[in-house]
């Protein structure tokens, strides 16, 4: 369909797969996480990495279209084309990254680059500034075993107190990513997960304030723990999930949410029975949809929405193999050529494969949103 031919049009007129998203439940879970934001007494730093687009980051920041982390510079451009400021760029700093660092922060009022490593600091300290100090977060690994300085070592402290004593470098802060949530059994293990990395962060603060050196900006968050937030998120000063927007079965199965706040759906129809094998196939394979990310669920690749006996047991490229948890398929139930609609395990990585996404309410388009691509 030409860009924009999908607007006004029925969901069932769509080519499948395709990417939807409920409007209402996006706004809804936008304005959730401000509110939350609000009664904690911190900002919100929305990270960009799970739509990838403008109309969402929009809703993210209040309208303000200011305070985003991308996981690409790619996104930073994007936004930083399209009157956005105040942008971390959340990603491990190399020097392959300068030329375009240099232009984002001549671009913008505020950017912001991310370290964790003796060479992205040496390189900082090394490049003359475009007309400002250069703005730096110092990432810190509080449990998470991704990037990140180690919170016990003295190098991360080290680190620091270089980039406080640089002159032609702002040192704003600590920046932690708690992902390990992602690999709670239950919920109250999100909720332990999340004490034990705040703990973690406000001691290696507390050691940085002994020697002089303090964080303007204290963040941390992700989306299963910003959704059940602790009493002691308010010694932040900010945090800074993305998944919140869209919400998946992941998020579900962790007590991020219930399945009705899942705003993001994958539209696929029926195109074949096959009584012999107790099964059915679908026009969505794994170029449509991922289980990327932890944990497993007894529904197989997702969730069909309002049939919770259907298995997406495998995918090849271009079709998914469906059968019942139990019992026979009721092919009368779905017809070839019937739609259904999956919930993701992972909304980041399905909406990734998607170049357009259908904004519904109801069975009416509404609006398509176009993400960035590439890095
Ligand atoms: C560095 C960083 N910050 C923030 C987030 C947002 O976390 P979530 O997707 O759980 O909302 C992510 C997600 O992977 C991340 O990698």
């Amino acid at each position: 369909m030409a860009e924009g031919a999908s607007v006004g049009r029925r969901v069932e007129e769509l080519t499948t797969p395709a990417f939807l998203v409920d409007l209402a439940k996006v706004k809804t879970n936008c304005a959730n996480m401000l509110a939350t934001c609000k009664t904690i007494g911190v900002s919100l730093r929305a990270q960009t990495k799970t739509h990838k687009t403008i109309e969402c980051a929009v809703l993210q920041t209040g309208e303000s279209k200011s305070g985003l982390v991308t996981s690409t510079l790619e996104e930073a451009e994007f936004y930083a084309r399209h009157g956005f400021d105040d942008i971390l760029y959340g990603y491990p700093l190399i020097p392959h990254h300068m030329p375009r660092v240099i232009a984002l922060t001549r671009q913008l009022k505020k950017f912001h680059v991310m370290v964790d490593s003796q060479l992205a600091v040496d390189t900082l300290k090394d490049t003359p500034t475009p007309g400002k100090p250069w703005s730096v977060f110092l990432k810190v690994d509080c449990g998470n075993k991704r990037a990140g300085v180690w919170w016990e070592d003295e190098a991360g402290v080290d680190m620091a107190l270089q980039l406080h004593n640089a002159p032609n470098i702002t040192f704003v802060g600590v920046y932690v990513h708690c992902g390990n949530t992602y690999g709670a059994s239950e919920p109250k293990e999100v909720l332990q997960i999340q004490e034990d990395t705040l703990e973690r962060l406000l001691k290696f603060v507390d050691r940085l304030k002994q020697r002089g050196v303090t964080c303007t900006t204290v963040g941390t968050g992700s989306t299963p723990s910003c959704r059940q937030p602790s009493d002691n998120m308010k010694n932040l000063t900010e945090i800074h999930p993305g998944n919140y927007t869209f919400l998946d079965v992941q998020q579900w199965s962790l007590g991020s949410c219930s399945q009705e706040d899942i705003a993001c759906c994958v539209a696929t129809r029926v195109i074949g029975h096959y009584p012999h094998r107790n099964q059915m196939l679908i026009d969505c394979g794994f170029v449509g949809l991922t289980k990327q990310g932890y944990g497993h669920m007894d529904t197989g690749y997702g969730v069909f929405r309002g049939h919770p006996n259907l298995k997406l047991c495998a995918m090849t490229q271009d079709i998914g193999f469906v059968e019942p948890l139990e019992g026979q398929l009721d092919y009368e139930q779905y017809p070839i050529g019937s739609l259904l609609y999956i919930l993701p395990w992972h909304s980041c990585a399905t909406a990734a494969l998607y170049p357009v996404y259908h904004v519904v309410e109801g069975d009416t388009v509404l609006a398509e949103w176009r993400p960035t691509r590439g890095w």
